[in-house]
């Protein structure tokens, strides 16, 4: 599968976000990542639907990755898809009907994916596998950015790319937190294919260049 650069928006310049979100495409990056926070789920609160509709309006047509670190999920699934998420993924510990969620998301028109905390077990997979669209490891404790990645989520991620491959279906790896010029290639060498990356993009002078060794790097993970 295509390696996809995934900025998160949450390092992005809110006053000015349309802009930034332009600028940041142009320089390459394949998808935008979305992320929700409730001030429940997560210590922290940021964006919904009416931001994403805006992006949307303002001209933004790449895909719209949602991470919704939101408890309860299902009653905001419909306004995203309606808002133009292509893609939404939930923490399975805020939903108590996990499959039903899914599906709810693939009858909105969206992609849908499970994301794992780094305890999350990822036995979360073992009933849906087949219902999954993507499969997202955070490699940082989720409501902000700018923080460690885990070493631990290496391992994590060849566990999960193992189940994606022994699966024979199209589900996208993503890994979000954390991730550098300097640990990519090592990420994706454990098998994602999927790269949020925040603090180290919109945090960067020029935002092309540290795309373009991003995108480098990866390649030379083989
Ligand atoms: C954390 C978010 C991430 C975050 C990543 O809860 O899900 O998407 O923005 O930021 P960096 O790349 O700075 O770790
Ligand atoms: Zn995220």
């Amino acid at each position: 599968m295509e390696p996809l650069i995934a900025p998160s928006i949450l390092s992005a310049d809110f006053a000015r976000l349309g802009e930034d979100v332009t600028n940041v495409l142009e320089a390459g990056a394949d998808i935008v990542h979305f992320d929700v926070m409730d001030n429940h789920f997560v210590p922290n609160l940021t964006i919904g639907p009416m931001i994403c509709d805006a992006l949307r309006s303002y001209g933004i047509d790449a895909p719209i990755d949602v991470h919704l670190m939101v408890e309860p999920v299902d009653r905001i699934i419909p306004d995203f898809a309606k808002a133009g998420a292509s893609i939404i993924t939930f923490h399975p510990e805020a939903s108590p009907h996990v499959h039903r969620t899914i599906g709810l998301i693939r009858e909105q028109g969206c992609e849908a994916g499970l994301v794992f905390n780094p305890a999350t077990p990822l036995a979360w997979l073992d009933h849906v596998m087949d219902d999954l669209d993507m499969i997202l490891l955070m490699s940082v404790n989720p409501g902000f950015g700018g923080q460690k990645f885990i070493e631990s989520s290496l391992g994590k991620l060849a566990a999960a790319r193992a189940r994606i491959d022994s699966s024979g279906r199209d589900i996208r790896l993503e890994i979000d937190g954390g991730v550098k010029t300097d640990n990519i290639r090592q990420i994706a060498a454990a098998g994602a294919d999927t790269f949020v990356a925040g603090s180290a993009i919109f945090g960067s002078e020029d935002y092309a260049a540290t795309i373009t060794t991003m995108k480098a790097e990866i390649a030379a993970a083989g």
